[in-house]
C-alpha cells in the first residue's frame, strides 16, 4: 500500500485558500546579486581601475540590452530602422526586460508545480524528483532575476500568460497538469530558451541559460516518462482543452510584446504603424509556427480528440493582424 492518500483524495483536497502560486508570489526568492558580465581577467582588472578612478560602475538600469534586436525581428521594422540609436537601444532593452520577466514568473510557477507535484507524488522516489525539480526552478527564477533592471517584487502584476499559468497549477489535478506543463510547456520552453541563448548578448546570461537549458531538458524528460495517458479521466481532459485553448489564444495573437516594446521606447505608432510593424515583424508566420510547435508537443493519442476539436475551432491558425 502507498504510503501516501490516493492522489485523487490529495487533489480534492487542494485547498483554494491556500493557492501555492499566490503563496509563492508572496514568498518569492530573493534574486541573485546583480551579475557582472565581464568574461575574463583583463576585463575585471580594467573595470576595477575605472571604478578606481572615479568612472561609474554599470548598474541593473544602464546595463546594454540582455538580447540583440534580431531576437525580435525588429531589424526589419522600419519605424525602428529610422530611429535614433539611442531609441533602438531603449526599444531593445524594453523588449529584453518583458521577457526575462517573463521567464521570472514562469520560473516561479515551475517552483509552485513542483511543489504541488511533490505533495501529489505516490512514492518517495517522485517526491524526491519533484523535490529537486522544485530546487532547480528556485535557481533558475535567481539567475534570470539577476539580469532585471528591477528585481522582481511581490504583487507585481502578472501578464496574460504567468496569470493563466499560476490558475492552471493552482486548479489543475495531477494527470492534466503532468501533460500540460512538464510535456506541453517544458517541452515549449526547450525551444523558447534555446532562442533566448541564440540571442543572448550578455555572456553572463548566456552561462545561466546553458545551464537552465540542461535542467529543463530533464525535466521535460521526466514528463513525457511520468505521463501516462491511462490517467487522464474526463474531468482532466475537459481541463486539458480548455486551458490549452487559453493559451493556443495567447500565442494565435502575436508578438504583441514585441509591439508594446516598440511603441513604449518610439512612441505612439499609431494604429496603422502598430499593423504596419506587425506585419514587419511577421507576427502572423512567426505564430504559425509557435502553434505548430504545440500541436506536435500536444500530439498524443489520448488526447486526439482534444486537438482535433481545437482544431475545427480555429485555435492553431495565427491571426492576420493583431487582435483588437
Ligand atoms: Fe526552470
Ligand atoms: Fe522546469
Amino acid at each position: 500500500m502507498s504510503a501516501f492518500p490516493p492522489r485523487a483524495a490529495l487533489d480534492a483536497r487542494w485547498p483554494p485558500a491556500h493557492r501555492l502560486g499566490a503563496m509563492l508570489e508572496a514568498r518569492a526568492p530573493r534574486p541573485a546579486p546583480a551579475v557582472d558580465d565581464d568574461d575574463d581577467d583583463d576585463d575585471d582588472a580594467r573595470s576595477r581601475g575605472e571604478r578606481a578612478s572615479g568612472d561609474v560602475a554599470p548598474t541593473r538600469a544602464t546595463r546594454a540590452p540582455a538580447f540583440r534586436a534580431s531576437l525580435f525581428g525588429f531589424e526589419d521594422v522600419s519605424a525602428f530602422v529610422d530611429a535614433s540609436e539611442a531609441e533602438r537601444e531603449q526599444v531593445v532593452r524594453l523588449a529584453s526586460q518583458a521577457v526575462l520577466r517573463e521567464a521570472c514568473g514562469i520560473e516561479r510557477s515551475g517552483m509552485a508545480y513542483a511543489a504541488k507535484m511533490a505533495l501529489l507524488a505516490e512514492t518517495v522516489d517522485e517526491r524526491a524528483l519533484y523535490c529537486h525539480f522544485a530546487a532547480d526552478e528556485a535557481t533558475h527564477f535567481a539567475r534570470v532575476a539577476a539580469h532585471l533592471d528591477a528585481p522582481p517584487r511581490p504583487g507585481d502584476p502578472l501578464d496574460p500568460f504567468q496569470a493563466l499559468l499560476v490558475d492552471a497549477i493552482d486548479e489543475g489535478p495531477r494527470a492534466a497538469l503532468l501533460f500540460l506543463v512538464q510535456v506541453v510547456l517544458e517541452g515549449w520552453g526547450l525551444a523558447h530558451y534555446r532562442r533566448l541563448l541564440d540571442g543572448c548578448a550578455s555572456p553572463g546570461l548566456a552561462r545561466e541559460l546553458r545551464a537552465i537549458l540542461r535542467d529543463e531538458a530533464r525535466h521535460h524528460g521526466s514528463g513525457l516518462v511520468l505521463f501516462d495517458e491511462a490517467e487522464l479521466d474526463p474531468r482532466a481532459e475537459a481541463f486539458v482543452e480548455e486551458r490549452l485553448a487559453a493559451l493556443l489564444a495567447l500565442v494565435a495573437a502575436g508578438p504583441i510584446a514585441s509591439l508594446d516594446a516598440l511603441e513604449r521606447g518610439l512612441g505612439h505608432l499609431g494604429r496603422a504603424g502598430r499593423a504596419r510593424a506587425f506585419a514587419e515583424l511577421r507576427g502572423a508566420a512567426e505564430a504559425r509556427a509557435r502553434l505548430a510547435r504545440l500541436r506536435a508537443l500536444a500530439a498524443c493519442p489520448a488526447l486526439a480528440a482534444v486537438v482535433a476539436r481545437l482544431d475545427a475551432r480555429g485555435a492553431f491558425t495565427p491571426h492576420a493582424s493583431e487582435p483588437t
